[in-house]
């Protein structure tokens, strides 16, 4: 991560300092630049077409007291519209703007905008940190076409240093939590595969009051979970369960259970998918990410949430032993289950965390993340992840949160004539639905009748989000770790009972 500091004046090894500009042309620079070069600055803005426009920069070479320094005029629309997400997006600008560029430190001038000049700076930094998140340590050599930034440091010009650094505990806890599960998904599948990622979560949490319990294939089988344990059956690594508790302040409460989806390549299995883009289906580990992530995020932050997290690691293959169309499995629950698509895996593996979670740990609400559906992407795009609930508070609190994460999500229907359409005339219920459309409606209901009596529930299907080909206001194009932010809404504004 890049070094990010807060201080009261500008360090004198800054090359480059970023000031703002309003859509009412000022130009916030003081104390940063002296008459002179803010004569030089208003005079180029004077002549050029820059608006400030908010999320747009302009990028200048200037000479301050006979040293040559880069300014970059940060658009920031009108100043008092300015909102915690607006601030980000300003951050992510400021970050695109220095990564092009060649200086190693840059200063931010202050910017006293609606709560406080310490709250504004830890988000322009937040929102600088996002998406100046890169994955190249896979890059071995020096190449024209993938640039390391120079940019070495960042500093951020406040009134009360200590208040700013105190803040920046927690933001720098959800930016780390965005990369964990930025880099877990990013991972290729020959090097982050269920034994491997479990090893991985161990390290994560070895230095944080998580409690970690990794179960195999053969524990797995004792518990009965047949219908996680067939998805993996075809590959030559073994399936894992992961389990873990974070007990904050609230120790005593019912945890809230988080559940992921944590496949890590999925090829279909014996219903084999296409060859073309395929790769993609390596991110179909990323609801795993996002609660493991979320974990790390919480107890970092120390809050005081009693939360746990379940994630199903399993590498869906076909082979010679892997599950067939038409194989019947029998799930943890007791309900059996007629597979027939090997490639509606997801709601298998689920189906076996959801009840675990809920039988060891009796929580009250429970969510769940997964990249679980094509249909998704068809509906939604890349923009929006599909919001499945049986608890309208729970929804609504969920969408709240997510607005003001820039998480986008969106409440689907369920009901009964849903659900009629998985049931099997040889089994509990079947994995697929007739194909009369809604398969990710028919793929929530499946997964309902895995959730218990009186449990707040809500799926979130995040298959068209987790990557993106092109990057996001706030995310570098691959994986997003879309939902961390979302949950880090959903814990700060939630009612812990
Ligand atoms: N991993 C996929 C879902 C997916 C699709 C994620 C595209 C990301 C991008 C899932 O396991 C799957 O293959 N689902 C099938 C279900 C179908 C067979 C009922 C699908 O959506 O096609
Ligand atoms: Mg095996
Ligand atoms: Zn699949």
């Amino acid at each position: 991560m890049l070094p990010v500091s807060f201080a009261l004046t500008s360090p004198d090894a800054a090359a480059a300092v970023v000031v703002f500009y309003d859509e009412d042309k000022t130009l916030i620079a003081d104390p940063l630049l002296d008459a002179a070069a803010q004569g030089i600055v208003g005079d180029v803005l004077r002549h050029d077409d820059f608006k400030g426009t908010l999320g747009k920069t302009a990028t200048y070479k200037v000479t301050l007291n006979t040293k040559p320094i880069t300014v970059v005029v940060a658009g920031i629309g009108k100043a008092v519209d300015l909102t915690p997400l607006s601030l980000q997006k300003i951050g992510a600008s400021i970050i695109t703007a220095l990564q092009s560029g060649q200086d190693a430190a840059a200063v931010v001038a202050p910017l006293d905008v609606g709560g406080s000049v310490e709250h504004a700076a830890n988000d322009l930094a937040a929102g600088a940190l996002l998406k100046g998140y890169r994955f190249d340590k896979y890059i071995t050599k020096e190449r024209p076409d993938v640039k390391k930034p120079k940019l070495s440091s960042l500093t951020f010009l406040v009134k009360d240093k200590k208040a700013a650094d105190v803040c920046f505990e927690k933001t720098s806890a959800f930016v780390r939590a965005v990369y964990l599960a930025r880099t877990l998904q990013n991972e290729p599948s020959n090097l982050l595969n269920p034994e491997t990622y479990a090893e991985k979560i161990k390290e994560v949490f070895a230095k944080l009051p998580v409690s970690v319990k990794v179960l195999g294939e053969k524990e797995m089988k004792k518990l009965g979970m047949g219908a996680l344990l067939g998805v993996g059956q075809g590959s030559a690594v073994e399936s894992q369960l992961v389990v873990m508790e974070y007990r904050g302040a609230k120790t005593q409460d019912a945890p809230i259970a988080l559940v992921g989806k944590g496949v890590t390549f999925d090829t279909g299995g014996i219903s084999i998918k296409p060859a073309a883009n395929m790769e993609d289906m390596k991110w179909d580990m990323g609801g795993s990410a996002v609660v493991v992530a979320t974990l790390q995020m919480l107890a970092e932050q120390k809050s005081p949430a009693h939360v746990v997290g379940v994630v199903g690691l399993v590498e869906n293959m076909p082979s010679g032993t892997a599950q067939r169309p038409g194989d019947i499995v029998t799930s943890m629950s007791g309900q059996t289950i007629e597979v027939l698509n090997t490639d509606a895996e997801g709601r298998l593996v689920l189906s076996d965390a959801l009840w675990y979670a809920q039988e060891t740990f009796r929580p009250k609400t429970v969510i769940d993340f997964a990249t679980l559906t094509g249909a998704i992407v068809v509906a939604l795009g890349d923009l929006t992840a599909g919001l499945f609930s049986n608890n309208d508070k729970l929804a609504e609190a969920l969408y709240a949160a997510s607005k003001e994460a820039n998480e986008p999500i969106w409440r689907f229907p369920m009901n009964e004539e849903y659900d009629k359409d998985m049931n099997s005339p040889i089994a509990d219920m079947r994995n697929i639905g007739s194909g009369r459309g809604a398969g990710s409606i028919t793929a929530a209901q499946f997964l309902q009748r895995f959730i218990q009596k009186d449990v707040a529930w809500a799926h979130i299907d995040i298959a068209g989000v987790t990557a993106s080909k092109n990057g996001k206001e706030l995310a570098p194009k691959g994986a997003t770790g879309f939902g961390v932010h979302l949950m880090e809404r959903f814990f700060a504004t939630y009612p812990l009972s």
